[in-house]
């Protein structure tokens, strides 16, 4: 589906987040990924667990069901389920079908993230989870919380799209974080086997109306950038320092770090976290409060994008440019993913 081919919709075989790790705890918590209900929850020693959240009997939400100890019993029927997925219990018989059991899914918390992998378990392989260190999650002296959960009414892609086109900024965020540099400031991209990574450095700029000028009103110099983690992690660092010839030269006026976690809920929805920091607790709770709006309108833009192109009977094609080569770049790594596990399936 667009903006991939016919048929292709999301890896699999990879690492999403499925909750920021503190959403999770005793209470079920429902929520769709990869076009698939899953429920969530924290087992009485602590542990986060995913399972599906279909009942195999009658197809009812086991997010809407009843905990009892570590397992699930199923509000309807009252057949239950432990934390594997394993059936312990069919209340109208003694013996309980083989073909009972519910899908159980690798989940690691990881920072911030409850991280899980919807494909095949056997592969789960946590060391393709993006390190701390890699998103500059544990920098000394900055502080990082997580924001908001976001449920966006928008296929995934489009919101990746977004975190790869920061030319956006200047003009969907104009009254806040962007300026019309943050377009017309070429990118410097990187690609690794992990990530794919942009740059825009931009030199004598003004600050974005966001910022506090109580301390500095002038240019600055100014680096945005974004490291996509595939398939749905963005980690993004935005720097302002005193420009050249300022007699604080290089000194950091503004710094902080932000993480955009996008996974697939149904095939034309998402979820969205959003978390970030700053170096100092004042800031976080500041940045907190500003940035609600600023995620709304990439809500919106999304959510706007979607209806257009899920109502045409016919999309015709984008007229790119080359500010897109980086979101058509993650496009292509994306696809390769589904391609290969697509082929390894045909072939197994
Ligand atoms: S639908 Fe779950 S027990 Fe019947
Ligand atoms: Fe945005």
């Amino acid at each position: 589906m667009y903006p991939f081919t016919p048929g292709s919709y999301a890896p699999r075989n990879s690492w999403y987040v499925a909750a920021f790790a503190r959403e999770i705890g005793e209470d079920l918590l429902s929520r769709w990924i990869l076009n698939e209900p899953v429920v969530l929850y924290r087992k009485e020693d602590g542990t986060a667990v995913a399972v599906e959240g279909r009942c195999p009997h009658r197809h009812y939400p086991l997010g809407a069901s009843k905990r009892v100890g570590d397992a699930i019993q199923c509000g309807y029927h009252g057949i239950t389920f432990d934390s594997s997925g394993a059936c312990t219990m069919v209340p109208s018989q003694s013996t309980i079908p083989g073909v009972y059991r519910i899908k159980s899914y690798p989940l690691v918390e990881r920072g911030l993230w409850a991280w899980i992998w919807p494909g095949d378990a056997d592969k789960a392989d946590e060391s393709l989870i993006p390190t701390l260190d890699e998103i500059g999650f544990n920098i000394p002296g900055m502080i990082p919380d997580a924001f908001y959960s976001m449920h966006v009414d928008g296929r995934y892609q489009l919101l990746n799209d977004n975190l790869l086109d920061l030319s956006h900024l200047g003009y969907l965020h104009a009254t806040s974080i962007g300026t019309p540099d943050d377009a017309a400031t070429p990118e410097v991209r990187d690609l690794n086997d992990r990530r794919l990574s942009s740059r825009r450095i931009m030199r004598d700029t003004p600050m974005p109306p966001y910022h506090d000028r109580s301390v500095h009103d002038g240019l600055v110099d100014r680096i945005s950038g974004m490291d996509f983690f595939f398939p749905g992690f963005h980690a993004g660092i935005g720097e302002s320092r005193y420009p050249q010839g300022h007699e604080k030269a290089g000194e950091v006026l503004h710094t902080s770090r932000v993480w955009h976690a996008v996974t697939p809920a149904k095939k034309t929805s998402c979820n969205y976290f959003f978390a970030m920091s700053a170096p100092s607790q004042a800031r976080v709770d500041d940045a907190r409060r500003r940035l609600e709006p600023v995620l709304d309108e990439d809500k919106f833009a999304t959510e706007e994008i979607e209806k257009i192109i899920s109502t045409l009977d016919v999309l015709p094609p984008e007229l790119m440019l080359k500010s897109d080569g980086t979101a058509v770049q993650g496009r292509r790594i994306l696809q390769a993913m589904m391609d290969r596990e697509k082929a390894e399936l045909e072939g197994a």
